[in-house]
């Protein structure tokens, strides 16, 4: 029997990097992607459109999926965005962006996958928060209030399919390698979280059995005190 994992956001930096170390492993994927003609799909992974700001968008994704593959072991909730909204600068208007890509569309896709995970006995949610969800460093608090409630969704998810088997993690790194933060840091590349280790904790959390759950994995490329 072959798991089947859906992945948002997966044409690029981490989703990418998580879909292609899934597909290595032998999961079936239904990938949910703004444009899927751009994406090339296989018989053991198909692509699906997924845009966040589509309210419809998860649950026909999710209905999509298990049409194609019949079942889903795991989602992986990763598509975001992070434009800069200051408590002092930045245009409020995009707090609606921030919460309806990171927050609102994560919580319907869980919404519609949940039965589907509880049915796995083994259901997986991995969602994409950051350490921006564990703490206030930088200016952005539009990011960080919208990270703050995904790691807060994803307890949700613990205290209501831990019965059913469903495991949930809240994965918070650092500064990643992709566009999402190019020329917003100055950090120095060996600094950098590389899409490819994400993507090796993604399998590892996916593996390990409904008796060995983390519930949050806080990973750093630089030294912050705690964190
Ligand atoms: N990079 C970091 O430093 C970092 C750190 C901590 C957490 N994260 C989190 O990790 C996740 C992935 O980020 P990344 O670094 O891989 O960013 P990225 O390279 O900028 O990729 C973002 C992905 O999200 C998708 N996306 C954006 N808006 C969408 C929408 N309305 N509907 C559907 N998909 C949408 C993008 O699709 P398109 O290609 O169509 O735009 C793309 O696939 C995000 O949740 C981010 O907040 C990143």
């Amino acid at each position: 029997m072959h798991r089947v994992a859906l992945i948002s956001g997966a044409n690029r930096g981490i989703g990418a990097a998580v879909a292609r170390r899934l597909a290595a492993a032998g999961w079936r994927l239904a990938l949910g992607v703004r444009r899927p003609a751009a994406v090339a799909g296989t018989d053991t992974c198909t692509v699906h459109r997924y845009d966040a700001l589509d309210r419809d968008a998860g649950a026909r994704w999710v209905a999509e999926a298990v049409a194609a593959h019949g079942r889903i072991d795991a989602l992986i909730n990763n598509a975001g965005v992070a434009p800069h909204v200051g408590l002092e600068d930045g245009d409020e208007s995009l707090l609606d962006d921030l919460f309806d890509i990171n927050v609102k569309a994560p919580f319907r896709v869980i919404r519609a996958a949940l039965p589907h995970l509880k049915a796995s006995g083994r259901g997986r949610v991995i969602n994409l928060a950051s350490l921006s969800g564990k703490r206030v460093l930088g200016l952005n608090v539009g990011y960080q209030m919208s990270k703050h409630a995904v790691v807060a969704l994803t307890h949700a998810v613990r205290r209501v399919g831990w019965p059913h088997g469903i495991r949930a993690t809240a994965l918070c790194p650092g500064y990643v390698d992709t566009d999402l933060i190019a020329g917003k840091h100055d950090l120095t590349p060996d600094e950098l979280i590389q899409p490819e280790d994400l993507a090796r904790m993604v399998e590892l959390l996916l593996d390990l059995p409904n008796s060995a759950s983390i519930a949050e994995l806080l990973v750093n490329g630089r030294y912050e005190t705690m964190l």
